[in-house]
């Protein structure tokens, strides 16, 4: 059985922290979350902007080491929210300081319905061996984008029993 680490970063509602235990879960696999070394601040508005500025500068916040190996471990599912139609700040420098070319990476990610080119950068960036099952969720943008679509649910139940074929 192949062996999986679940990667992620999660900063507005725990959108994508939520799909990323789900994933670890149904997988028995390791999960480690992804944070920057200066938290963003200030109200959800104010880190929009931060976001569209660092996002267009191609800006790497610094992020704290995780406490798992990519070394371990044979599949890599990697997941984001969209940040200004890309992946977030923190999950590219994640992507540029770790070597996927030798891993099979999933990239997963997290929307508010305007997932503009997230996954296409996301393969793009990590160089990975082999890069599969990428898979998008939209969280519907009612009751303040906290809740996965219904259409989105078989998705991910979909999505997690491919994966775990996969690992077999
Ligand atoms: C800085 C910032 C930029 C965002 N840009 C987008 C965007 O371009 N498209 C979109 O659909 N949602 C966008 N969102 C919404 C988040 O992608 C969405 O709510 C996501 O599910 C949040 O995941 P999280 O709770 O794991 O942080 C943005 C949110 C933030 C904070």
């Amino acid at each position: 059985m192949k062996k999986m680490l679940v990667v992620y970063y999660s900063w507005s509602f725990n959108n994508t922290k939520e799909i990323a235990e789900m994933l670890a879960e149904a997988c028995g696999a390791d999960i480690a979350r992804i944070e920057t070394v200066k938290a963003y601040q200030g109200s959800y508005d104010e880190v929009v902007s931060q976001g569209q500025k660092e996002v267009d500068a191609g800006f790497l916040p610094k992020i704290k080491a995780i406490d798992k190996a990519i070394a371990d471990y044979d599949v890599i599912a990697i997941g984001t929210p969209t940040w200004w139609y890309t992946m977030a700040p923190a999950v590219h420098t994640f992507l540029n300081e770790n070597d996927f070319s030798k891993k099979t990476v999933i990239p997963f990610m997290t929307n508010a319905g305007w997932s503009g080119t997230v996954i296409r950068d996301m393969k793009k960036e990590c160089n990975a061996e082999k890069v599969l099952m990428d898979q998008e969720f939209t969280f519907s943008s009612q009751k303040n984008q906290r809740t996965l679509m219904m259409t989105e649910d078989v998705v991910l139940k979909k999505w997690i029993q491919n994966i775990l074929n996969y690992l077999q």
